[in-house]
């Protein structure tokens, strides 16, 4: 039979949630409230819900490619050409063809732990060498990730803000980093969390989009803009280092219901302005009673919250019989999103009664 090579081997296979009725069911509950996987709990933008109805009587054709209208829009906000704009089905896939295109096998790439798990398997699925430096104080130690560098390193990931932990990297770290990185590295600034960010020291990665080190910088529909299900993502960068992408992107890698729901969702600052408002209440109320509880948790810049726990596979597994759904998040925390006020409330009270916390 045949077997892949054993890097691929070294992956361990994506384990998706199951479908939250089939999760209902088997528990017997029912209105069970899903924080696990950094979605806008508000929803997506009404108008990108108006939008793709236009899409549904040209489904027969391909989208289009080059997803012109999206990198039209994207580059009128972002004051870029469209040249220096790359769609993703997904950032995900930009973090898989970033490796792809500019890493060959046992290449190195450098990455924080913990951090989103997508670059060590993005990495390993083209036989090359994930260099994991630990976060310090739940941040990105800038200075150590430098340090790592060797002449083998090809990319380096940054996560800001990091998932799971939640934390930011600001301007003056992250241009001492900048100066240190050798011009044959790719610095990856992945900013899913982007639209999120409240703190004003938070570093300015587009600045660097013109000088003479190489920068891509990774955003998404699937988080603020409430897209997940549609899976677009895209990337800035110098024209010349995307159309080393474009060598190797399949030329129709976003659809077409996804790139018109994301024009419209574009434009709705509306939205945007509501979910950021619906996160900020929800972190403070949270912050607020998870702090009352006498539980740890790390600030955060993004839509989720690291609580730093004892066994958080119990945790977990005990939240889940009262129908809230977290994500356990290694052998010393949890990682839980934050949701609309009536989620969050579902949240305390359930962490309330099982930690017995309530009962004090
Ligand atoms: C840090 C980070 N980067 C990228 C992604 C992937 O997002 P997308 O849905 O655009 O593939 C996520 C999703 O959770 C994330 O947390």
């Amino acid at each position: 039979m045949i077997r892949p090579p054993d890097y691929v081997l070294g992956i361990q296979p994506y384990v998706p949630g199951k479908p939250i009725e089939e999760l209902e069911r088997e528990l017997g509950i029912s209105n069970s409230v899903k924080l696990a996987s950094n979605e806008n709990p508000v929803g997506p933008s009404p108008a990108a819900l108006k939008a793709i109805v236009t899409v549904s009587a040209d489904l027969n054709r391909y989208p289009d490619g080059a997803g012109f209208y999206l990198k039209k829009a994207l580059s009128e906000k972002l004051g870029v050409s469209d040249e220096e704009i790359i769609l993703g089905n997904g950032s995900n896939e930009l973090l898989d063809l970033a490796a792809k295109t500019f890493m060959k096998d046992g290449d190195e790439a450098v990455m924080a732990t913990p951090s989103f798990v997508v670059y060590f398997m993005a990495v390993q699925g083209i036989g090359g060498k994930s260099v994991q430096v630990p976060l310090k104080d739940h941040r990105h130690d800038l200075a150590a990730m430098a340090e790592a560098i060797t002449p083998s390193t090809k990319i380096v990931f940054i996560a800001n803000p990091n998932n799971p932990t939640g934390t930011m990297n600001g301007k003056e770290e992250f241009d001492r980093f900048m100066e240190r990185v050798p011009e044959s590295v790719l610095v990856v600034v992945d900013e899913a969390y982007f639209e999120y960010v409240s703190d004003p020291g938070y570093a300015d990665s587009m600045k660097y989009l013109h000088q003479k080190k190489d920068l891509l910088i990774l955003r998404t529909f699937s988080k603020i803009y409430g897209l997940a299900g549609l899976r677009i993502g895209y990337g800035i960068a110098k024209k010349e280092l995307l159309s080393d992408m474009n060598r190797l992107r399949e030329p129709f890698n976003t659809n077409s219901i996804g790139q018109k729901a994301a024009i419209a969702a574009l434009s709705d600052t509306d939205h945007v302005a509501r979910s950021r408002k619906v996160n900020e209440e929800g972190k403070e109320y949270l912050y607020r009673e998870i702090g009352a509880l006498g539980l740890a948790f790390v600030p955060t810049q993004a839509n989720f919250i690291y609580m730093p726990v004892e066994g958080p596979m119990a945790l977990y597994e005990n939240l889940l019989k009262l129908g809230v759904i977290i994500r356990p998040m290694g052998p010393k925390a949890v990682r839980v999103t934050i949701g609309l006020p009536e989620e969050n409330r579902r949240f305390i009270e359930a962490l309330k009664a099982v930690t017995g916390a309530g009962r004090r």
